[in-house]
């Protein structure tokens, strides 16, 4: 069943990803990960989220946050 969640409460962290799903989860094989480092994203605002695609920096420079990916190690 897909819920589709409230969108922009005062407490959303998630600006846009995936807002059709009640609850987003992603699982990964660690060990069918193509790279021996893996960086998945943690400030919801990559374009290719789960992975980081960098954009936390354009965040932390205008909002003052420090957030930074999750690197899994393979
Ligand atoms: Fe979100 Fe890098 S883009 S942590």
């Amino acid at each position: 069943v897909v819920v589709k969640a409230e969108t922009g409460g005062v407490n959303s962290i998630n600006p846009d990803i995936r807002k059709n799903e009640e609850k987003v989860v992603d699982s990964v094989l660690v060990n069918e990960l193509s790279k021996p480092l893996t960086p998945y994203c943690r400030c919801w605002r990559s374009g290719t989220f789960p992975l980081c695609d960098g954009s936390h920096v354009k965040h932390n420079k205008a909002t003052g946050d420090n957030v930074g990916p999750l690197l899994v190690k393979k």
